[in-house]
């Protein structure tokens, strides 16, 4: 289906202030049509029609009421209509003024009313909305007809060019709808009608006290827009809470005729269970955070009886053992500590790297002063990389400040360890060097021969589908190369 500017454009001499107006018009007119019962479509003369049609329009938009049925089962929109199709519609658009009729349906076999508003913007009639009213069976309640007071009095801010508003607040999808709860408040500010649904809503706000004849104020109710739209005659909404309980949302439409407002429409939304939804979202990151908060906290524990057990231990061999599981476990647990603040499917990788960092800077007791260097950084990472990752560098790194330096002894050369990290789209790339003695002679990453390596391969290759490269670097000490595929795309 075609939108309202692309048929104006093609059909219409409109321009673009007037498109506009017109859909600014048509964000808010589901409610006219839902206070008027009736359908409503928008009209437009057409041009570009020589010879073919006599007096065409084209149809720019149409809607159909929420709290009836339809009329108009066919849709009109973009279809020409030839002026003699709907009598009195050329006299409203020369006249400026609303213009009464009736119009013959042939899917009812009988004419209904109708009521031709025209829309003007700048001194203009730019279109005309035609309103096709369902046929009136019996009196009309007490509420139709304040519905249709209201409707009556927008029709004519509509020819007096002050509805729509200019401001945008009003407009929109977020507009309540007309069945949530209405309440009319005439000049003085006195409640002059409140439909069933709104007088719902007040007693939900605790309000029980009649209010026909009061103002809201009066009433224990401060809604700040409602005197605002009063005394500047501004649409805008406000949303007004009882506790945690209850929200209700406050939109408020002034009502104006020449330059006085004589009114207030309040159309009243009760948004309780997306507040409460909201919440719930904030309460499950919370608890989130808590999970993650604990798993850290149960690593740190696991950690420390492998320390205290090493401690204990008298063979040499099994104390190193039981320490590197330790420090394994910990750098599984940096990860948590980090979600446990900021909880998501990603995680900022620079803050684990500053953890694991520190971590290996301080396990690690040698005679002789390491630096650990990172250059660059990794952004975020999805959690599913990260705590392999994570690990994988620390085994690395821990390499390095372990093997690189062992014939420095205290001869007070530091030891400098570099870590460059990089991030392209799809790829993380970790380049770890030292200016130590080198990877042994015999040095092979595929013999599967100590643990440490192990894992960072295993890791590496099999859970994050990377590849690693070890070899001596150009000048001295050891290069490893780490590409890691961030996105569902294997290297
Ligand atoms: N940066 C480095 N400089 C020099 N030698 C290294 C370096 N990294 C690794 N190596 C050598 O590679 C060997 C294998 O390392 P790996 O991490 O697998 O085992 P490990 O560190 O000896 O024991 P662990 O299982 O506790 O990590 C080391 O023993 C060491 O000889
Ligand atoms: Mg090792």
């Amino acid at each position: 289906m075609a939108t309202l500017p692309e048929i104006a454009s093609v059909r219409t001499s409109l321009n673009e202030a007037e498109v506009e107006h017109l859909l600014r018009l048509l964000a808010s007119w589901s409610l006219l049509s839902d206070l008027s019962f009736s359908d409503m479509l928008l009209l437009a003369p057409s041009v570009g029609h020589a010879g073919v049609h006599d007096d065409p329009f084209v149809v720019l938009a149409q809607v159909r009421p929420n709290n009836r049925a339809t009329l108009i089962s066919d849709d009109l929109v973009g279809t020409i209509q030839e002026a003699s199709l709907w009598p009195s519609l050329r006299q409203s658009l020369s006249s400026g003024v609303v213009v009464r009729d009736q119009v013959m349906m042939e899917e009812l076999g009988e004419a209904v009313p109708v009521w031709y508003i025209p829309v003007t913007f700048d001194g203009r009639v730019i279109s005309i909305l035609v309103r096709v009213q369902g046929p009136l069976r019996g009196p009309a309640s007490l509420y139709e007809q304040a519905y249709l007071n209201i409707f009556e009095r927008l029709s004519t801010m509509v020819t007096e060019s002050s509805f729509p508003f200019r401001e945008s607040e009003v407009a929109g999808p977020g507009m309540p709808r007309v069945g949530d709860g209405i309440i009319l408040i005439d000049q003085r500010g006195l409640v002059e009608f409140a439909t069933p649904n709104a007088t719902n809503a007040l007693h939900r706000l605790g309000l029980y006290a009649a209010t026909e004849g009061r103002s809201l104020r009066d009433l224990g109710l401060r809604v700040r827009v409602v005197e605002r739209a009063l005394e500047f005659g501004l649409p805008s909404m406000e949303e007004v809470d009882r506790g945690a309980e209850v929200a209700i949302l406050f939109h408020c439409v002034p009502l104006i005729e020449g330059a006085a407002t004589t009114g207030v429409v309040v159309l009243m939304r009760d948004v309780t269970d997306v507040r409460r939804l909201n919440r719930l979202v904030l309460s499950k990151e919370a608890a989130i955070k808590e999970v993650h908060h604990r798993v850290k906290n149960n690593l740190q524990t696991i950690s420390s009886l492998l320390r205290l057990q090493a401690r204990r231990s008298d063979d040499g061999d099994s104390r190193t053992a039981l320490l590197e599981a330790e420090r394994r476990i910990r750098s599984i647990a940096v990860v948590h500590e980090v979600l446990s603040r900021e909880p998501g499917e990603v995680v900022d990788f620079a803050e684990i790297v500053g953890s694991i960092v520190t971590m290996v800077e301080d396990s690690i007791v040698v005679e002789h002063p390491v630096e650990i260097m990172v250059e660059g950084e990794l952004g975020n990472l999805s959690t599913d990389i990260a705590t392999p990752l994570a690990v994988a560098l620390a085994e690395l790194l821990t390499n390095a400040v372990e093997h690189a330096f062992v014939e420095f002894g205290d001869r007070g050369d530091v030891g400098i360890v570099t870590l460059q990290l990089t991030r392209q789209q799809n790829l993380a790339e970790l380049v770890i060097r030292d200016n130590g003695r080198g990877l042994p002679a015999d040095f092979s990453l595929e013999l599967p021969t100590s643990l440490g390596l192990s894992i960072v391969r295993d890791l590496i290759r099999n859970q994050l589908h990377g590849t690693i490269e070890m070899r001596n670097g150009e000048e001295m000490g050891a290069y490893v190369n780490v590409r890691v595929p961030t996105l569902d795309g294997r290297l």
